[in-house]
């Protein structure tokens, strides 16, 4: 098989082709000749260093893989063979060939390509788990979708919309055509503008009911100060880590004083909730994300889920893959094809 190892921390070109032996089932486990492999961001955090669950370097990263199985462990189900089918990846997922437990395996819907399926792991689960379950999302409330133009953010605008919310986004300008296509109501240029004040005149002053930050540090005390009362504030991504030129821990460091902290007696005054996502954390879980990954499934057959794939790129550019992410060229999923 070939994969892609992130040799060392550093810069785009730490990621490298290699060869290694095919690898075998085990007991529940299904092999998958991969046809295509998700890109999430936490993976650029790896390369860099800034992430803090990922395998010691050098290692294969990857969270999500489409393709056809092509071996059958024992225990497992013998009519995934030959089959079409997506699946989560505990990391290894940058790879041609993987072996996943079959509870990590959904069976591919015929509507959509292999590419539009590795949007679905990571980003959609965690916009459910962001928008449905923990953030209650009603139909008439508002929400903020910081990064709108991500693949959390494209996944969270397609719930929110099926649940009949007002959807506020923050993106640079050059991508608000395509997210008010989408179905988002009002977009802010956050690199040219106060999204807050933005957010306060679109809101009349009232605030919204949700709000998604990926963000972290000292933007997650800004998005908190921008709730309605009842209002829920999602924290599940540290992407501001990466906007500073300091050296790895210095980073982390100057980001975490940053950090705002929520006292109970505040949040009771103020009628807010604050809560965090982690979908990395949630493995030991997998009966909660296969019923949320049905609702998804569901979405896809009634139309409502749209994966967006914002482009492909062979194994051997996936330096370029994680280049084209970083310098924010992307609208929704960057997906690698062996
Ligand atoms: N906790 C979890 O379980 C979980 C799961 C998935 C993702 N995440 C996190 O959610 C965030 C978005 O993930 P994604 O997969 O949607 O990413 P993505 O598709 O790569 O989207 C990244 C986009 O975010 C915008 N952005 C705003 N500030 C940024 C910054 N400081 N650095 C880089 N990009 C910035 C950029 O768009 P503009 O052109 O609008 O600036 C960029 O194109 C990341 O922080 C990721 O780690 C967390």
């Amino acid at each position: 098989m070939r994969q892609i190892w992130i040799t060392g921390r550093g810069g785009p070109e730490k990621l490298e082709v290699r060869e290694a032996p095919d690898p075998q089932p085990g007991a529940g486990e299904v092999r998958i000749r991969v046809r295509a492999s998700g890109v999430n961001f936490a993976d650029i955090l790896a390369r860099l260093g800034l992430y803090p669950d990922a395998p010691p370097l050098p290692a294969v990263v990857g969270y999500e893989v489409s393709g056809t199985v092509d071996a059958v462990g024992p225990q497992a189900r013998e009519d995934w063979m030959g089959r079409e089918a997506f699946a989560l990846t505990r990391f290894g997922g940058y790879t041609d060939t993987v072996v996943v437990p079959e509870e990590q395996l959904f069976e591919k819907p015929a509507a959509l390509s292999h590419e539009q399926c590795v949007a679905l792991p990571v980003q959609y689960l965690t916009a459910w788990q962001l928008v449905v379950v923990m953030g209650a999302l009603a139909p008439g409330e508002a929400v903020l979708v910081h990064n709108a133009g991500g693949g959390v953010g494209l996944a969270a605008i397609d719930i929110a919309r099926h649940i009949g919310a007002t959807i506020y986004g923050t993106a640079s300008s050059g991508k608000h055509a395509f997210l008010k296509a989408r179905g988002a109501h009002a977009l802010i240029d956050y690199t040219r503008e106060d999204w807050s004040a933005e957010l306060a005149r679109l809101a009349e002053g009232r605030g919204v009911e949700l709000i998604l930050d990926p963000l972290g540090g000292a933007h997650w005390k800004k998005s908190y100060a921008a709730l309605r009362s009842t209002g829920r504030l999602g924290m599940f991504g540290a992407s501001k880590a990466t906007e500073s030129s300091l050296p790895g821990l210095l980073r982390l460091l100057k980001f975490g004083l940053g950090i705002p902290r929520f006292g109970p007696l505040a949040l009771m005054g103020r009628n807010r909730a604050v809560f965090g996502v982690n979908l990395g954390h949630m493995w030991q879980e997998r009966g909660k994300l296969r019923a949320w990954m049905q609702r998804i499934l569901e979405g896809v057959a009634a139309g409502w889920v749209r994966p967006h794939v914002d482009r492909g790129f062979a194994f051997d550019r996936a330096g370029d893959a994680h280049a084209w992410i970083e310098a924010r060229r992307n609208i929704g999923k960057v997906v690698l094809v062996p």
